[in-house]
């Protein structure tokens, strides 16, 4: 009898990779792993239960164990170790053996290794996988980009292993190249814009109303049975119940107000600039991040720079009220804004990308998983074609209902001294995206008068320039 050989391999056995593996055998897949540490091969052996897994720190023994031709799943930090990883397989590989990046891989890199890999007859995936290690356990959100003949062969694998929405998998064939990279790219630039949000939220009850601990996640909780039902508003309800270890307090009162980042969010700002799509939401939450690393600065500033006070003297059931109309108003705008990137990335890098399969399958199993993404999907099935989402018939009318508690609340903020940048961002999205007319005609002539840029004129074609009177200085 030969030697047993699995259907697929993992590199990288940290918990997302261990998690996915015994996600996969579950639906009854058979997976070698393979990982570097020592420790980590050590961890996936113990864990494995009554799994017939078999894991290694040599290559050689991995890639000897796979079934032909491969299918390696990576779950390695982005950037230069998936190179790494890559140059160290490529001598063990054979022709059509399929290699997918399973991790936050930025897009561009993903194209330069699909082409490369290309040459010497091998395939090469970009697949974003979304929903952390319980994700990656029970069923994460995955979008897939690559070849169409390589998605096919994994197909039933991703689709058994992924997050079910009312029964139907939370996993599409995105497109050709990077599409699958870039998709998730966007959903963390989302996931970076919702939790801006809610942190706003957050500090506002807390500063401004004087909220503790535990009305937190009452809030919390009443509003995740409404219409932000969500993952991310759920987890903020369960956050401020937990207790620390270490102390008698609250762990969220122990945790420092400076939060990190590994990039994605950067990312995505950094591509709807290239693009000239207007993220303004996600670019506030990417700022906010990195004033918050600023904490001895701030804590200097916070003497000497003068505001009004932070306490509020309002009816804290109309604050929350107004909050949750806000809150769900500036998801709308966050969705609309990544949907539209996405909308101008598919023309660009030519994805053909279809934005009701992308609503579809962050509908379960991702960070971003949200009732909303029913009616954005359904917005966009009966309008594939609008410029916006936020022009479709359901969301018109939610945002007309919802937008005097926006302005509440930017109002509440702006009062109290308390920094609402992601709430601000989102009603001048709002306000600007329905504004027939705005002031950039000065822009054009300031650009003229001091550079001769020309400007273009409302009534006739053409690019003009003014020698401008300089003397009425
Ligand atoms: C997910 C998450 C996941 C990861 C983020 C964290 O979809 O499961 O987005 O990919 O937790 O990349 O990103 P930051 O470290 O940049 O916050």
């Amino acid at each position: 009898m030969g030697k047993k050989l699995y259907d697929y391999g993992m590199i990288g056995l940290g918990t997302m990779g261990r998690n996915l593996v015994y996600n996969m055998y579950d639906h009854g897949y058979t997976v070698a792993g393979l990982d570097k540490d020592l420790s980590k091969v050590e961890t996936f052996k113990q864990e494995k239960g009554n799994y017939d897994l078999f894991g290694t720190h040599i290559i050689k023994e991995f890639t000897d164990a796979l079934k032909k031709p491969r299918v390696i799943l990576l779950l390695v930090p982005a950037g230069h170790v998936v190179d790494s990883v890559i140059n160290k397989l490529k001598p063990l590989m054979s022709k059509d053996d399929l290699v997918i990046d399973c991790g936050n891989s930025h897009y561009t890199d993903t194209n330069i290794r699909i082409k490369k890999l290309e040459k010497i007859k091998i395939h090469f995936m970009g697949v974003g996988i979304s929903g952390g290690e319980s994700g990656a356990r029970n069923g994460p959100s995955i979008m897939p980009g690559g070849s169409k003949k390589a998605y096919e062969r994994v197909a039933h694998l991703l689709q058994s292993i992924s997050a079910k929405a009312n029964g139907v998998p939370c996993v599409a064939y995105l497109g050709p190249d990077s599409a699958g990279h870039y998709v998730k790219m966007v959903h963390n630039g989302i996931e970076y814009a919702f939790m801006q949000l809610i942190a706003e939220s957050y500090q506002l009850l807390k500063q401004a109303a004087g909220m503790s601990n535990d009305e937190l996640h009452d809030i919390f909780l009443k509003w995740n049975n409404g219409s932000l039902k969500s993952y991310l508003v759920s987890i903020t309800a369960d956050i401020f119940k937990q207790k620390d270890n270490l102390t008698e307090n609250c762990l969220i009162d122990m945790i420092l107000d400076s939060a990190h980042q590994k990039g994605t969010g950067a990312w995505t700002t950094e591509d709807a600039m290239a693009l000239q799509v207007p993220v303004p939401v996600i670019d506030a939450a990417v700022s906010m991040r990195n004033i918050s690393i600023l904490k001895e600065e701030r804590l200097v500033a916070q003497k000497q720079l003068l505001g009004p006070d932070n306490k509020l003297n309002i009816d804290k059931k109309v604050l929350v009220y107004s909050l949750e109309n806000a809150l769900y108003f500036s998801i709308i705008t966050v969705f609309a804004q990544g949907m539209a990137l996405l909308k101008s990335a598919s023309d660009a890098y030519h994805y053909d990308l279809k934005l009701e399969d992308i609503a579809g399958i962050w509908r379960e199993g991702c960070i971003i998983r949200a009732s909303v993404l029913d009616d954005i999907m359904a917005a966009i099935t009966e309008h594939p074609l609008l410029s916006n989402l936020m022009l479709s018939g359901v969301f018109k009318e939610k945002l007309a209902v919802l937008q005097d508690n926006a302005r509440k609340i930017v109002k509440t903020g702006i009062d109290t001294g308390i920094p609402l940048p992601a709430f601000m961002a989102s009603l001048s999205y709002y306000d600007s995206y329905r504004s027939g007319w705005l002031p950039d005609n000065l822009l054009q002539a300031q650009r003229d008068y001091f550079g001769a840029h020309t400007y273009e004129r409302t009534d006739r074609k053409g690019t003009f320039h003014t020698e401008w009177n300089q003397k009425q200085h």
